[in-house]
């Protein structure tokens, strides 16, 4: 190895947690069990001195080397970029080789958005099916560290999964809080297979969230949502392993879906440090993506740009008096039905930072979305579908150049929800939307893209009839009609 790549085991002795307010911006010790800053209430950044780091050629010959290694930590596309997360030599890794996913190019999607090409980065293909799995190794790593018996969430259910699966492997208790009859059954699967204790809810997701921090207070349970700062220190290595899969080049838009807002906010921290350590000479613009019933950050933007409608993005006072928060969101994309997001100042940060921008989409405009990432033989689940919804907006809105390279990153596999995809392509897919003045038929998604099944006697002449059949429907126009009636 090269001389002046430093010992590992360095990170943590550099690292320290610091408060995200500006105005505030109080330090703290790596090891101090915290969630939000004690001075302020603002939320916590682990922050790694770049002194003593090695140069950035240095830094990727490293990385790369470690792909031919059969060291446990360098098969985790998180743990190969340890130099830049906080842990010792010697921490105690709670790994299941997460990270390593795949980058597609996604021709049928591009085609449906406008676009010349698009990336789909699929962080779906972890090893417990979302991206959260990337964020987990590290939080449930740092528990261990502190020592802590009990590690808490509270989830929509894909964290759930994940931490679950996590102190499985740690050996820790595990609780988990979700909204009761709103998880999908895949997920719930998950968490009962891993052995956590799951605790339904009266109430949505916030009302979890809320509860779970008031839980946190007891110096007995460690509390692993996004809000933990250790989980964004995983979250942030996609933006390296992408930009590495990319030659360290770096695309014009990155388009993430918008939930707790922890993802954007990670991915926001992972290009700034590698802007900041001369990995990468510019910054993509990142865009998040809601879904209209649950969409409290797009709405302050929205606001935002009223109030200042000749001078692009609004001033920050301006955006953060905009927030509010929504009391009952609806969203089938249950994943993201999140109305009072705890991360919002950290995603604002990302998006300004990058010159992104904040975009919300219909519950149709999810599901047809869904279908079309699913004819390009990918699949993901409805949350993740919101990026490409909301690429063929900001396509649409000229925000993105049909030539630009854009990246959409897919957070969930298509199997977390397999309901939603069969009433969608069967066309009994309804949006929850309660009001009294809209019928079932009105609140039914059209099957712009369904597929549905096709009962058949069990007869040669019978089902060649059918493929002829599907054969001219499906298959004259290369399959890509569909796409482009859209
Ligand atoms: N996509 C999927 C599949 C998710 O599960 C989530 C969040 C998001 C997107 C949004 O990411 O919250 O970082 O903005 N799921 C959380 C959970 C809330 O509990 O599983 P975010």
């Amino acid at each position: 190895m090269n001389q002046s790549v430093p010992a590992e085991g360095t990170a943590a002795a550099r690292a320290s947690q610091r408060c995200a307010e500006p105005e505030c911006g109080a330090q703290y010790r790596l090891d101090e069990r915290l969630y939000v800053c004690p001075r302020c209430g603002g939320l916590l950044d682990v922050e790694i001195e770049r002194e003593g780091l090695s140069r950035a050629d240095e830094l990727r010959a490293v990385w790369r080397a470690r792909l031919s290694s059969f060291d446990a930590r360098d098969h985790s596309g998180v743990w190969r970029y340890r130099e830049l997360l906080p842990f010792d030599r010697d921490a105690p890794v709670v790994t299941l080789a997460e990270g390593n996913t795949p980058l597609y190019d996604a021709p049928r999607s591009a085609r449906y958005c406008r676009l010349d090409a698009l990336k789909l980065k699929h962080q779906g293909c972890n090893p417990t099916g979302s991206f959260k799995d990337t964020g987990m190794t590290t939080a449930v790593t740092q528990g261990l560290v502190l020592g802590v018996r009990t590690v808490v969430c509270a989830s929509t259910g894909n964290t759930a999964a994940s931490l679950a699966a996590y102190a499985a492997r740690a050996s820790l208790l595990c609780a988990i809080l979700v909204p009761r009859g709103q998880v999908s059954h895949a997920k719930l699967a998950q968490s009962l297979d891993y052995g956590a204790r799951v605790l339904e809810l009266e109430g949505n997701f916030d009302d979890a969230m809320r509860a779970v921090r008031e839980l946190a207070e007891d110096e007995a349970i460690y509390l692993v949502n996004s809000i933990n700062p250790f989980r964004i220190e995983g979250q942030k290595t996609v933006a390296f392993e992408l930009t590495e899969q990319l030659a360290w080049g770096v695309p014009d838009h990155v388009v993430v879906p918008g939930g707790n807002l922890g993802n954007s906010s990670a991915l926001g921290k992972g290009f700034k440090e590698l802007l900041d350590l001369g990995l990468i000479d510019r910054l993509p613009r990142l865009s998040v993506v809601q879904a209209e019933g649950a969409a409290p950050f797009a709405r302050m933007f929205a606001r935002g740009d009223r109030a200042t409608p000749d001078e692009g993005l609004a001033p920050d006072e301006v955006l953060e008096d905009s927030f509010r928060p929504v009391e009952r969101p609806q969203t089938l994309a249950t994943a993201i039905k999140i109305g009072a997001p705890v991360s919002w100042k950290k995603a604002l940060r990302a998006v300004r930072w990058t010159g992104g921008r904040v975009q919300s989409v219909s519950e149709q405009e999810i599901a047809d979305a869904k279908a079309i990432i699913g004819r390009d033989g990918i699949g993901c689940e409805p949350a993740s579908a919101t990026t490409v919804a909301g690429i063929k907006r900001l396509v649409a809105g000229g925000f993105i150049r049909p030539d630009e390279s854009v990246v959409a990153v897919l957070t969930g596999h298509v199997l977390k929800d397999a309901d939603y995809v069969i009433n969608y392509h069967r066309e009994t897919l309804h949006t929850r939307d309660r009001s009294p003045d809209k019928t079932k038929e009105e609140r039914r998604i059209k099957g712009t893209f369904a597929n549905s099944p096709v009962r058949v006697k069990a007869t040669r002449g019978a089902i060649l009839e059918q493929l002829s059949r599907a054969g001219h429907e499906e298959f004259s126009a290369g399959g890509l009609d569909c796409v482009d009636e859209a």
